[in-house]
């Protein structure tokens, strides 16, 4: 589908509520999945990755049922079921990675299998650690299709080289079935949501700065409340931020603070961005925000704050297009090993607007400010950040443009666009 963008001249006003965040959707079903009894989840998100483990948890014997829009009611004794068929993570690699955990402790053999860019995703940060854990897993040169035997697991202290979430949480879950104790530690403390979780369903988890702790625990069934996606916020408040005339409010916000480095990016490059109201939902902090129009300046961004952004990158590149000086982002090579890899894609598809932007090995040069032309037609490389980020400079540039295979976005955002016109008037 191709999706034509023109530019907002009277600026975004009004207040919306973001969809469910992503990541805690995923480890709402898959650790609810696992835990006894009756899960309640409330606002779990309508993206297709989230479904990816909603399916796959069923294939595995979980009664899943959806009680509501955005409620599901799960059912389960704590075990799961050999499954018939191969289980299919469509794109989410937060899918297979975390899965990878679960299934390398069961006493079956399973197959993740993964569409064509998950497929090209590397498999080997999880293979490695599983493996030393004693786990029994096939596959051809670390890449999905992905045969896992399943494996009595024994607990290792890990240092992993990359700061992963997604490699965290695999071996936490694996740990979850592994005899003693096993921890993980990363250079930079990654998203936090697995941790979190795991200890609000009563799993035996310490955590000491960067270093995380787990043992065999059994997870006992609780309700889930599951907080709107910073990620998916930051296409509205780099949007808030850049179109002129604009004074947006977004309500029930995750703001956790592994996950706001945007925010902190927004306030070094000037940008009004306030924190209404703040409190704690299900162990995880919300609040509402408040973005206004701002006139912006350049910024660095690297290092600890990486992983606390990582997703926003895209989105964060039209913002330093719009900021006056030159903005540096280092530190980021495994946005190259995203959806798409995102360095070149957003470089290459910015440049075609007019941005002035270097692609570095591990990041970007962004030069600003600049009036993006636009009047052409860009790609989104199956990337649904690519899409919703070039829709965003799209709002800011001279000619209408045209985004190919715009329906990319559904992957984490299918909402995207009837939330985007609510605040146009
Ligand atoms: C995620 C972790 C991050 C992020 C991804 C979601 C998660 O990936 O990019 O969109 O839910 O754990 P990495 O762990 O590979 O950095």
């Amino acid at each position: 589908m191709i999706k034509k963008v023109f530019k907002i001249e009277k600026g975004l006003r009004g207040e919306i509520t973001v969809p469910a965040d992503k990541s805690i959707s995923h480890r709402s079903v898959i650790f609810g999945g696992l835990a006894k009894g009756k899960t309640l989840i409330k606002n779990f998100s309508n993206g297709q990755d989230p479904i990816s483990s909603l399916k796959i948890m069923q294939s595995l014997g979980v009664e899943i049922e959806r009680i509501s829009e955005n409620s599901l009611q799960i059912t389960s004794d704590g075990n799961l079921k050999p499954p018939k068929i191969a289980l299919d993570c469509g794109n989410s690699g937060t899918t297979m990675r975390l899965m990878g955990g679960v299934l390398a402790g069961q006493n079956f053999t399973s197959t993740l299998i993964g569409d064509e860019s998950l497929s090209s995703r590397p498999m080997k940060r999880i293979i490695t650690p599983l493996t030393l854990m004693g786990a029994e897993i096939h596959s051809t040169d670390n890449h999905a299709p992905i045969s896992i035997v399943g494996h009595n697991l024994v607990g290792i202290d890990y240092a992993s080289p990359i700061a992963s979430a997604q490699v965290k949480s695999c071996i936490l879950l694996a740990g979850l079935f592994a005899d003693g104790k096993t921890s993980v530690t990363e250079p930079y403390i990654s998203r936090n949501h697995s941790e979190l979780m795991l200890k609000y369903l009563g799993a035996n988890l310490t955590v000491d700065g960067n270093k995380v702790c787990i043992e065999k625990s059994e997870l006992i069934a609780k309700e889930i409340n599951i907080c709107g996606d910073i990620s998916s916020a930051a296409y509205f408040i780099v949007a808030g931020l850049i179109v002129p005339n604009s004074d947006i409010i977004l309500k029930n916000v995750g703001l956790n603070p592994t996950r706001t480095g945007i925010l902190d990016v927004a306030k070094s490059m000037g940008g009004n961005v306030e924190v209404l109201d703040q409190k704690e939902v299900s162990g995880e902090l919300v609040g509402d925000l408040r973005v206004k129009y701002s006139e912006l300046k350049s910024t660095e961004i690297s290092g600890e704050i990486i992983p606390r952004l990582i997703d926003e990158i895209p989105a964060i590149a039209v913002l330093a297009t719009q900021a006056e000086g030159t903005t540096v982002i280092k530190d980021a090579q495994d946005l190259r090993n995203k959806e798409s890899d995102r360095i070149t894609a957003t470089a290459t598809e910015l440049r075609k607007l007019g941005a002035e932007i270097e692609e570095l090995e591990d990041g970007f040069r962004i030069s600003g400010k600049t009036k993006l032309k636009g009047g052409c037609e860009v790609e989104v490389y199956h990337d649904h950040r690519l899409a919703m980020s070039l829709y965003v400079a799209g709002l800011v540039c001279q000619k209408e443009i045209a985004i190919k295979d715009f329906e990319w976005v559904a992957i984490s955002f299918p909402e995207f666009e009837s939330l985007f016109n609510r605040l146009v008037f």
